[in-house]
């Protein structure tokens, strides 16, 4: 069964439209560019491992970029010949070796943020006038087991980012990444209609170049991850929503994300915290006098 998955996913690299998705992808493709190049003096003279080099862009730069050898991994049988075409196309075969330094980004985190998606559901719930309600509770309930792979604009997040979990490359553990669960209290920074949970991921390599899937950036073939609420929440500013985010490794190539809905009053709030209840309000002004009151404290007195 293992040998099966295996093949099946080298098999799926064989698609040549996956190829087509990255190299089209051009945010990917300038931010691993600006890394390489960018790093050119690092880059110069090394010996460089590619694993996972389809069809050779990445390491047909590093070669472009002065190092001294790479080595390009690529275990699907029909990228092999295209790899080695590409490399030879580019008049880089003396550099690049089929086979085997990773350009590895140096941090990974994972963010997490309310959003609206209104032409899921809310759009067509009401149709001239008729009530479609019947209709779009079936499809959210079916549309709620799976995620959604959409690309966002930043007006369609209801409430800041908050960081789900951030990795060091060079010292992340498989089990690390095996399970990861985030409790909060997500406070809505506008109107609107919350749909759903955002969540999009950013890398940042050595020397600071940073690749972002957000909403804010520019368009990634990554796009965001959606994970539908059970059921819409029309809210205004200041709306506090609880939330348990999990994500858990289910096999090899697998994970399964899971969003249960926690009561805002029972959870703990961020502090200081921007929602209406009366106990943040209290503590946040407590919190402001309390800082101004350091601020304005007179600077000690000097020896005499
Ligand atoms: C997402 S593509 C990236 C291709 C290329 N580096 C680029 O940036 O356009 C991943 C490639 O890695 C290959 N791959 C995945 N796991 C691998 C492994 N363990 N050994 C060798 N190649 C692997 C796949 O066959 C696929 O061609
Ligand atoms: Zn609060």
């Amino acid at each position: 069964m293992y040998e099966e998955d295996v093949n099946m996913f080298f098999q799926s690299y064989g698609d040549l439209n996956i190829h087509k998705t990255l190299l089209l992808d051009q945010a990917r493709n300038d931010a691993y560019w600006r890394a390489i190049f960018e790093n050119k003096d690092h880059l110069k003279d090394k010996i460089v491992m590619d694993v996972g080099a389809g069809t050779g862009i990445l390491s047909i730069f590093c070669a472009q970029a002065g190092a001294k050898k790479v080595y390009a991994v690529e275990a699907s049988p029909k990228l092999i010949p295209i790899l080695k075409a590409v490399v030879r196309d580019n008049g880089v075969e003396d550099i690049v070796e089929r086979i085997c330094l990773a350009v590895q980004p140096q941090k990974a985190t994972i963010y997490v943020a309310l959003c609206d998606m209104p032409q899921l559901t809310s759009q067509w719930t009401r149709v001239h006038d008729v009530n479609l309600e019947a209709a779009t509770n079936v499809y959210r309930s079916e549309a709620g087991c799976f995620p959604h792979i959409e690309q966002l604009n930043y007006e369609s997040l209801i409430s800041l980012p908050k960081q789900f979990c951030t990795f060091d490359m060079y010292k992340v553990s498989l089990e690390d990444v095996h399970n990861n669960v985030m409790r909060t209290v997500f406070v809505t920074n506008k109107s609107g209609i919350v749909e759903g949970i955002c969540i999009w991921w950013d890398v940042e390599f050595q020397n600071g170049v940073v690749l972002s899937t957000s909403p804010f950036s520019h368009n990634t073939h990554w796009k965001q991850t959606i994970i539908l609420l059970p059921k819409p929440i029309n809210v205004t500013t200041g709306i506090p929503i609880g939330a348990e985010i999990a994500i858990n490794k289910a096999n090899d190539r697998v994970y399964t994300m899971s969003l249960t809905m926690l009561d805002a009053e029972e959870e703990e709030h961020d502090i200081p915290c921007t929602c209406y209840f009366s106990k943040c309000q209290v503590a946040n002004a407590f919190f402001v006098q309390s800082s101004v009151q350091i601020k304005e404290e007179p600077p000690s007195p000097t020896s005499e």
